[in-house]
C-alpha cells in the first residue's frame, strides 16, 4: 500500500489555506485510499525564535484539529514529532550525508535566515539543518508519496537526493518518496495580498483567515478582501488574482470549479457575501467537532500516545538498519 506522510508545522494557527490546501485532502482522500501518517512536527517549531508555552499550546491545538477535520485515527496515524526519537536519530545521520553547500542552497533558508539579520537577530543553526530533519521525518517511514505545497518541494527533492546518496553508498535502505502537490485552485492566498499564500506564521494578519476564526470574523475579513477597480467579477488568475481568490475559495468550499463561477455574480459584494457564508458553513463542523475535543483533553492525549507508539513500530526497523548501514556498532 502507498505510504504517505505530511508534517504541520505548529508555529501558527492552522488557517483556511491549511484546511483547502491539505488537511481536508488528507481527511477525504488520502487516509482511505494510503497507509498515512500525520504529524505535528514541533521540532520544526523550534528553529526560529519561540516561546516554550505558546509551541507547545499549538502543538496540542494542531493535533486537535487535525482530528476535529476528519483525520481518523482507525485509518491514519495522527502523532506528535518529538514523541518519536526515530526523527532525531536519524536526521543526524543524513547531516552526514548531506553537505552544507545544500543546505545552504535551500530557498526558504535563504529568505528566512536573510529577514532573521535584516531584523537583527541570530540564526539558529537549526535553521540551516531543517531541511535535513525533514527528510529524517520523509525517510524513516518510508513514505512513497508527500503532500506538500510548492514551498516544500525543494526539500523534498533535497530528500529524495540524501535517499538516493545513502542507498548507492550504504547499500538500499530507504524509499525515494515524490512531493504530490495539492490540486490547482487549492492554494488559498492571503485576503490582503492575494500574490502571496495564505500561511500561519503572519499571526494576526486582516488577510488569514484561521480555521477557529468566529463566523463574523470570517464575515469581516472575507468582505474587506483586497479586489481590484474592475466591475464584472470573472475568473483571471494573472490579472485579476483577489478576485480569483475568491472564487478559488468559494468554489474550494462547494465543490465546483472557479470558472464555472465566471460571470455568475453581478458585483463583487455578492460574490464576497456568498464566499463568506460558504467559508463559514466550511468551518462549522470542523469548529463544533473541536469544541467537543477540546471537553476531553485525555482523548486526543490518548490519540497522540497511540499514534506515537505505532509511528515508532514503523521507523524504528529502518532507522536501525540504517545506524548499521552506515557503520555503527549494533548495541
Ligand atoms: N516543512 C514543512 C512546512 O513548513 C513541514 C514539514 C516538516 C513536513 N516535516 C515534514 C511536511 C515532512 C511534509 C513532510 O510546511
Amino acid at each position: 500500500m502507498t505510504r504517505v506522510f505530511s508534517g504541520v508545522k505548529p508555529t501558527g494557527h492552522l488557517t483556511l489555506g491549511n484546511y483547502l490546501g491539505a488537511v481536508r485532502r488528507w481527511a477525504e482522500v488520502d487516509q482511505h485510499r494510503t497507509d498515512a501518517l500525520f504529524c505535528v512536527v514541533d521540532l520544526h517549531a523550534l528553529t526560529v525564535d519561540h516561546d516554550p508555552a505558546r509551541v507547545r499550546r499549538l502543538s496540542r491545538q494542531a493535533a486537535t484539529l487535525l482530528l476535529a477535520s476528519g483525520l481518523d485515527p482507525e485509518l491514519c496515524t495522527v502523532f506528535v514529532q518529538s514523541h518519536v526519537d526515530e526523527h532525531a536519530r536519524l536526521s543526524y545521520l543524513l547531516e552526514c550525508v548531506a553537505t552544507d553547500g545544500e543546505a545552504r542552497r535551500m530557498i526558504q533558508y535563504k529568505e528566512k535566515a536573510a529577514r532573521e539579520r535584516e531584523r537583527g537577530g541570530s540564526v539558529r543553526l537549526s535553521l540551516l539543518t531543517y531541511p535535513v530533519l525533514m527528510a529524517a521525518d520523509i525517510l524513516a517511514y518510508g513514505a512513497d508519496e508527500v503532500p506538500v505545497g510548492d514551498d516544500q518541494t525543494q526539500h523534498v527533492e533535497l530528500t529524495r537526493d540524501l535517499a538516493v546518496r545513502f542507498n548507492q553508498r550504504y547499500g538500499q535502505t530507504f524509499v525515494v518518496p515524490r512531493a504530490t502537490p495539492p490540486k490547482v485552485g487549492a492554494r488559498v492566498m492571503n485576503l490582503q495580498d492575494p500574490t502571496s499564500k495564505m500561511g500561519k506564521t503572519d499571526d494576526v494578519g486582516p488577510g488569514i483567515v484561521y480555521l477557529l476564526d468566529e463566523p463574523d470574523v470570517v464575515r469581516k475579513k472575507v468582505m474587506r478582501a483586497v479586489t481590484d477597480s474592475g466591475r464584472d467579477v470573472v475568473y483571471d488568475r494573472e490579472e485579476r488574482p483577489g478576485l480569483a481568490n475568491l472564487l478559488e475559495i468559494l468554489a474550494a468550499c462547494t465543490g465546483g470549479a472557479p470558472e464555472d463561477l465566471s460571470g455568475v455574480y453581478e458585483s463583487y459584494g455578492a460574490l464576497k457575501k456568498d464566499t463568506a457564508e460558504a467559508v463559514v458553513e466550511v468551518l462549522r463542523p470542523v469548529q463544533e467537532k473541536h469544541k467537543e475535543l477540546c471537553a476531553d483533553p485525555s482523548y486526543v492525549e490518548g490519540v497522540l500516545r497511540l499514534g506515537a507508539e505505532k509511528a515508532r513500530e514503523m521507523a524504528r526497523p529502518r532507522v536501525d538498519e540504517a545506524y548499521r548501514a552506515i557503520g555503527l556498532l549494533a548495541g
